[in-house]
């Protein structure tokens, strides 16, 4: 067996998956054969997410099958609600939050007596956590302002009824196509750190809720998930700084900070989502305050073209737009990561179900560099 070292196992090959491709030096992403600007541009989320759980982009029958199973499944159980609304008390974080919310699901499965290897009810839980989701966070972001829970609107799809639910507003429909293709970029992108993590809880075939609450845990950390809002406070770092944001960016560089949205394990250029959820940026920024995208613009040029970090492979990536979008839709920031959650739900779900159907138990090993041949002590000699 071969001995080499591949720290963060990057490079190594654990899986065949035919959900989604990465070429990292072209800047293409594909989900089962389609670009994803053809599917930022054409899709909905619900279309793209059964096209990565079922093979195939649905006809009309099937996504209209889809979305009302989604919707009859949105509603929450009134434990997961007062539980959503402790945590806002106690000022739990959203992500820890919507942790605990997956989590908690499985209490009210109904088909909670199905044996492990059934795919078929695994993809029926995969559906109820998706359309659970936003319904939790938003429930627990009113609790945070002190409102009550907003119900689910029966006739908006899984994007703008979340919008919805945040605030009782039905969003306007730049918003929400908007928000939808945002999840569209999120929904999966090969074995990330929270696929791989999902993946490895489902190849135990422990249950879909555990294999999403592993997922959710593994995308909050700043170097997956957590860089998008990181980026926001970036942004406000630099409204708030006497400086100008030219000058910020330049201070921050020679201080040798780590700008979050830049770089990249897999991709050597532009992120094609960063390009994508720009332009949305942008057009948003033309209608409403223009400042934050200005910023993002700014710190891109100056790191990319003239600290000439592009020629080391370090580019933006899909979090460094999506923050100035969030907030332009009035997404309060820490939830922008749940969001992200929010929608790669299709992929946890989508690679976990891929894997289980040729199911091997995911254990690697680690070179072991302690000591041998210790002599134990007892502990009243110790
Ligand atoms: N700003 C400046 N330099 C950077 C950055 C950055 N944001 N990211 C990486 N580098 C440099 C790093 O200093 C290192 O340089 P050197 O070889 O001279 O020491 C080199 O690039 C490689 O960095 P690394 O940390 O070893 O690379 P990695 O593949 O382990 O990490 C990463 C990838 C995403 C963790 C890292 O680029 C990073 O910390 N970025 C900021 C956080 C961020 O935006 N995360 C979101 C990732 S995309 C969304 C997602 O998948 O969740």
């Amino acid at each position: 067996m071969a001995d080499d070292l591949k720290k963060g196992l990057e490079g190594v090959l654990v899986a065949e998956s035919e959900l989604s491709s990465i070429d990292g030096d072209e800047g293409r992403l594909i989900y089962r054969g389609y670009t994803i600007e053809e599917l930022a541009r054409g899709a909905s989320y619900e279309e793209v997410v059964y096209l990565l759980w079922h093979g195939h982009l649905p006809d009309e029958a099937e996504l209209a099958e889809f979305t009302e199973a989604i919707n009859e499944e949105r509603e929450v159980h009134e434990d997961v609600l007062a539980t959503m609304e402790r945590l806002a008390e106690a000022d739990e974080r959203p992500m820890a939050a919507l942790r605990t919310a997956v989590s908690m699901f499985s209490a009210y499965e109904p088909e909670d007596d199905v044996e492990p290897d059934d795919l078929e009810a695994t993809l029926r839980k995969g559906r109820r956590i998706t359309a659970k989701i936003p319904t939790a966070l938003a429930a627990f972001e009113r609790y945070r302002l002190g409102e009550d829970p907003i119900d689910p609107h029966p006739d908006l799809g899984l994007a703008a009824n979340f919008l919805y639910m945040l605030t009782g507003e039905e969003p306007s429909d730049v918003h929400a196509e908007t928000f939808d293709q945002a999840l569209i970029l999120h929904a999966d992108h090969g074995l990330n750190a929270s696929t791989f993590t999902s993946m490895v809880i489902g190849s135990t075939m422990a249950d879909i809720y555990s294999a999403v609450t592993g997922g959710v845990a593994a995308l909050s950390g700043p170097l997956h998930g957590g860089a998008n809002q990181d980026v926001m406070e970036v942004l406000f770092e630099i409204d708030e700084s006497e400086l100008d944001h030219r000058e910020w960016v330049e201070q921050a560089n020679e201080e040798g900070r780590r700008i979050p949205g830049f770089g990249h394990r897999v991709y050597n250029v532009k992120d094609p989502r960063a390009k994508i959820l720009q332009e949305r940026s942008e057009e948003l920024a033309e209608n409403g305050e223009d400042k934050w995208y200005d910023y993002t613009t700014t710190i891109e040029q100056f790191l990319t073209e003239e600290q000439g970090l592009v020629e080391k492979g370090i580019a933006p990536n899909v979090d460094f737009y999506s923050g100035s979008v969030y907030y332009q839709l009035g997404i309060p920031i820490d939830m922008y990561t749940p969001i992200f959650a929010m929608s790669r739900v299709g992929g946890w779900v989508g690679h976990v179900l891929e894997y289980q159907e040729e199911n091997r138990l995911i254990r690697p090993r680690a070179r072991y560099t302690g000591p041998t041949d210790q002599e134990f002590v007892p502990l009243e000699e110790r």
